[in-house]
């Protein structure tokens, strides 16, 4: 059929938008069922020590209230890979908020009461919650997140750094930072006999079902996991979370269909968080600005559930060009909840940092921001030699320099002046990695002339379901509205999670594998189809990053205005623009809306959004919307995303990038250098609240 693609690249309108809007499409905790019971979870009130006893007989009194679960009657579970979902398996607490007890009741509010009428004794012992750089206990572990190694050294960074004409020594600080999404973790568990199905928030069904069946012991067969619609993740559903393991076990102690919708104030604890991060940068350069030396390195903080040590001083890998570099992680092993991913895990936190040095280091050199990163743009990719498959970070930066109209602005900082506001601008490049993994579809061709879809892909908000169809259209040579797409079920073929801004590439790939399959099997049919139409399957394996023989990166730059109030220390970021080369655009609608969450997000990050952890207490004291301020529409400014085309052949059949996540990855420094210029004061600790500027 016709090889000419004319639907992708389309902004075409989302599929379930409508469903959406009309309140008409159902989420986890939403599933209609007569005999269905409610279950509300009971945190642990101290930071470290061992349940001794719990005391079920007032809340099991109260009306409603069906069960109880505790680490002494909750069914038993198989050995867990991941160790955060070992719950109500034993007495010890490994820090504050891990679930002790759950109970079922016919109601959430009868749930709710009875967990508060639930009497739990401790033993107690002491705890460290606090990261400190200097800390005896930190390491350097074996590796940080997602296989980078977690120390990398080329040359003699630290002689070339002492020699060199021009430094900077620095050092930043991210706070803790939730997730957050509007929607909570939630599940609704049914067994019918030794079937379980499941209806969950995750992002990635395929995974929660193998979970279960390892967990529960039951053929993977036998579990159905659906995640229709998803109401935000952004990292925290992209593993299983305890309300899927806690729902099902109610659901067989009870033999009812159970809802778990983990509370807003439980989360922090048990979704996982982004870990603090620690950075100490320092960047040498001649005085013509060319990079001689990059260290960064990172400390951070994992629990003693699991180490997860976030990838933060890995873009430093990716970006400049410079003879000597250093890269390394750190991490200690606290008593605190364990962290886990969130948007841009290891670029937000990290380009934070360096794209913050970089502005220092601009400075020092009195040197325009953008022209710096524009002469030390590597030929290959700084850490491994190898070509990039492409990268238009300069091209990105002159357009964004273009647009955002950075010509002709008054380098000196303090010098933009407004009555009482102070006005700055501020420049950042952004990183993120490209990705695929192995995931299936098949495509049926119906005899009345419509074609079906199928593929677990999970739509968290992106408009996953759209782009696929208009994958699909294109593959097919059939116009849009002729694909039906079938996504959110773990009995549909298999297909990895939403997450590391990789689904569309995935998924879509073994979309158009089977799709362009089904379009030769017609191609070569003649006469009506049988009833059943005809199938074509396809299995793709995303071509693992490792044996490429491409550095394969998308590149972003982020250009930020603020006014800082001299009377209140108030930021408002009045113009945020982004330039992105993300390969190609598959839906220019749905893209824009990914590209401006991440603003957004990284606007949240540099302004309102840090969660404290209170060393006596050893908790997260921001549990709620009130207080972890993520961005509303009066934060908001004029936030604009734009991208520069690149035709890049060594990605995918689409030509795609991710690019759910690098939207946050430059903004919260683009935003803290316009600080700077604003202000002439440089702020190294996130978020810039009025109490910190002032
Ligand atoms: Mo994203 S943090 O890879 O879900």
């Amino acid at each position: 059929m016709s090889g000419i693609r004319t639907v992708v690249g389309a902004p075409a309108e989302r599929r379930e938008g409508r469903e959406k809007v009309t309140g008409a499409a159902r989420y986890a905790a939403e599933q209609p069922g007569t005999d269905r019971a409610f279950a509300w979870p009971v945190p642990a009130t101290v930071a470290r020590g061992r349940v001794t006893g719990v005391d079920a007989t007032a809340a099991l009194a109260l009306p409603g209230v069906l069960a109880v679960l505790t680490h002494d009657n909750a069914p038993r579970l198989a050995e867990p890979d991941d160790p955060t979902l070992a719950v109500l398996q034993n007495p010890e607490v490994p820090h504050r908020g891990w679930f002790v007890a759950l109970v079922v009741a016919e109601t959430p509010e009868d749930a709710r009461a009875g967990a508060a009428a639930v009497r739990v004794t401790y033993a107690t012992e002491p705890h460290d919650v606090t990261l400190t750089a200097a800390h005896p206990e930190a390491y350097v572990p074996e590796e940080a997140n997602a296989g980078y190694p977690a120390r990398t050294e080329r040359g003699d960074p630290d002689r070339a750094f002492d020699s060199a004409a021009v430094r900077v020594d620095t050092a930043y600080r991210v706070p803790p930072l939730h997730n957050h999404p509007m929607e909570p973790h939630a599940t609704t568990a049914r067994w019918d006999g030794d079937r379980l199905t499941v209806h969950n928030s995750g992002q990635g069904a395929t995974v929660v079902r193998d979970t279960l069946s390892a967990l529960f012991e039951v053929p993977a067969e036998r579990v159905t996991v659906v995640s229709e619609h998803v109401g935000g993740g952004f990292g925290s559903k992209g593993t299983p979370r305890p309300d899927v393991v806690l729902a099902t076990m109610a659901a067989r102690l009870t033999g009812r269909t159970v809802t778990l919708a983990l509370p807003r104030r439980h989360l922090p604890a048990v979704v996982g968080h982004r870990a603090p991060t620690l950075h100490r940068l320092r960047l040498a350069a001649e005085p013509d600005g060319r990079l001689t030396s990059v260290t960064h390195e990172v400390t951070t903080h994992t629990s003693r559930v699991k180490e997860f040590v976030e990838q933060a001083a890995t873009p430093a890998r990716v970006m400049y060009a410079a003879p000597h570099l250093r890269t390394l992680h750190r991490v200690v092993a606290l008593d605190v909840p364990s962290p886990s991913w969130m948007r841009a895990p290891g670029e937000a936190p990290g380009m934070y940092a360096l794209e913050s040095a970089m502005d220092e280091l601009a400075g020092e050199l009195g040197m325009d921001p953008v022209e710096l990163r524009i002469v030390n743009e590597p030929d290959t990719e700084p850490d491994s030699g190898k070509p990039f498959s492409s990268r238009h970070l300069v091209e990105c930066l002159r357009e964004g320099a273009y647009r955002f109209g950075w010509a002709g602005r008054d380098p000196l900082p303090r010098s933009g002046r407004e009555g009482p506001l102070l006005v700055g601008s501020g420049v950042a490049a952004a990183t993120y990695p490209v990705q695929a993994s192995p995931s299936t579809a098949d495509a049926r061709a119906l005899p009345d002339g419509l074609f079906l879809v199928r593929v677990n892909a999970t739509d968290i908000g992106t408009g996953a379901r759209t782009v696929l169809a208009q994958i699909a259209a294109d593959a097919l040579g059939a116009p849009l509205d002729r694909i039906r797409i079938e996504v959110g079920s773990s009995d549909l073929p298999s297909a990895p999670l939403a997450g590391g801004s990789s689904g569309t590439a995935s998924w879509g790939w073994s979309v158009h594998e089977a799709c362009t399959r089904l379009a030769e099997r017609l191609a070569g049919h003649s006469g009506p189809l049988p009833g059943e139409g005809m199938v074509a399957r396809a299995d793709t394996t995303g071509r693992a990053d490792a044996v490429s023989p491409w550095a394969r990166h998308a590149f972003g730059a982020h250009f930020a205005e603020v006014t800082v109030d001299t009377v209140t220390g108030e930021i408002r970021v009045r113009r945020l623009l982004g330039v992105y080369a993300a390969g190609r655009i598959l839906n220019p609608r749905t893209a824009r809306s990914q590209f401006v969450g991440g603003m957004t997000m990284g606007l949240g990050m540099a302004l309102t959004e840090g969660s404290t952890m209170d060393a006596a207490f050893g908790d997260f004291t921001e549990c709620d919307l009130a207080s972890y301020h993520v961005p509303a529409h009066a934060d908001v400014g004029a936030v604009e995303a734009h991208w520069v085309d690149e035709n890049d052949p060594h990605l995918n059949p689409m030509g795609s990038k991710g690019i759910g996540e690098i939207g946050i990855v430059g903004t919260a420094a683009a935003i803290g250098n316009a600080v700077h210029h604003a202000t002439g004061v440089r702020f190294r600790e996130l978020p810039l609240t009025p109490d910190r500027v002032l």
